[in-house]
């Protein structure tokens, strides 16, 4: 099946905030007005993707020397599984370089997030134990890596 076309845009200021709402509503991990305040610091770059008028995802990350951090990343709810997930990420990647390489956590619950991680060649580093709030208690974040590949 062929993708959807996707339209990437570089968030550079908070005039986009409103268009970014839908992708926030019902949903864990830092709010909108937090990620939005960041796009002031040089060490903060970030884009969304556009299908036509509607955006789908957005995506943020910190990058300091050389080591990027996946701070937030999210599809809107109605257009997941769709592969959007998947050529955001990979067009921030290309985007973001040069870099020496790109971490991450994640929710050791969060098969979604797992899977797409672990499908554009990210690799688990490590674990810590009992990070996240979740309604039952807590649970463990897992701690990812990428790299580009060495030519
Ligand atoms: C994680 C998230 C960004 C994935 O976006 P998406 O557009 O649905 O992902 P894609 O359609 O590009 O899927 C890419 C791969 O991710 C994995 N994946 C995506 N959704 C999945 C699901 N519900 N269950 C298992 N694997 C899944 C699969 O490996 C998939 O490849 P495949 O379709 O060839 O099997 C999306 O689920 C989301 O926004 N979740 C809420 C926010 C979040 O958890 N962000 C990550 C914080 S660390």
């Amino acid at each position: 099946m062929t993708e959807p076309t996707l339209i990437l845009r570089t968030l550079n200021d908070a005039s986009c905030a409103s268009a970014l709402e839908p992708l926030f509503k019902k949903s864990t991990g830092p709010p909108l007005p937090f990620l939005m305040n960041l796009l002031a610091q040089p060490s903060c770059h970030a884009w969304s993707c556009w299908r036509g008028d509607l955006v789908v995802g957005a995506v943020w990350f910190q990058c300091v020397e050389g080591v990027a951090e996946v701070l937030d990343l999210r599809v809107l709810a109605s257009c997941r599984r769709q592969g959007y997930g998947k050529q955001l990420l990979e067009a921030s990647l290309q985007a973001l370089a040069p870099v020496e390489r790109v971490d991450l956590e994640v929710r050791a619950s969060n098969e979604a997030a797992l899977g797409l991680y672990s499908g554009l060649g990210f690799r688990a580093t490590g674990r810590r134990s009992d990070y996240y709030v979740t309604l039952e208690g807590r649970e463990d974040a897992i701690l990812m890596t990428w790299a580009p590949e060495q030519v």
